[in-house]
């Protein structure tokens, strides 16, 4: 284990077999469809990988970076989109991957704003779970429900470090505080 984590609270195999039922569960949803995932960069990345490759059926693929935290441990209130969104949206169905929902923040707004670009459908999958939701959105392929604890690993990142790290961790107070 990362010498900087207090404890694993999902290991790679855990994270493998949830993100292979998540693929069943959109593959069974989204047959017929014109289905397009959404990542959203940079924590949604190796989930997304993942992910893809437990759907069978054809889907598309797009990336965007939307933020509302900079380099910290909470969220600023604020979502920029930092990098815009490659892939057009219009008649799709589409699937907004994310690695985490802490508030809400970052993806309220951002399903009303492609359905306005002509999206069919937007629904969220999202990897984690923190319980203090504050904003109405509803995760339609959540992986895990987590506590409310800053976390590492498997994409999620503390000021750009820990992304690679296999498994998810919760990350010791001393190094942020
Ligand atoms: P929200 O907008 O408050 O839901 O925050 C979601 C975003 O905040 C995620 O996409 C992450 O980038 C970041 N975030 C929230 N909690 C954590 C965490 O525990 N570890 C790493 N990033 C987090």
């Amino acid at each position: 284990m990362n010498l900087d984590l207090e404890r694993i609270i999902i290991d790679e195999i855990e994270i493998s077999r949830r993100v292979k039922e998540l693929g069943r569960d959109i593959t069974k949803e989204y047959q017929e469809k014109e289905t397009l995932l959404i990542c959203i960069l940079r924590g949604a990345v190796f989930f997304f990988a993942d992910l893809c490759r437990a759907i069978d059926i054809p889907i598309l693929m797009g990336f965007v970076s939307l933020s509302s935290y900079k380099d910290g441990t909470t969220s600023s209130g604020k979502v920029e989109e930092r990098q815009k969104l490659m892939a057009d949206v219009k008649g799709k169905h589409v699937i907004l991957v994310e690695d985490i929902v802490d508030t809400g923040l970052t993806l309220e707004g951002y399903g009303a704003n492609l359905l306005s670009r002509g999206a069919l459908s937007v629904k969220i999958c999202a990897l984690l779970k923190k319980p203090e939701q504050k904003h109405d959105i509803d995760i339609a392929f959540k992986g895990f429900d987590i506590e409310n604890r800053f976390v590492v690993g498997y994409g999620l990142d503390y000021a750009e470090h820990y992304r690679n790290l296999p498994y998810i961790g919760i990350l010791k107070k001393e190094i942020y505080s």
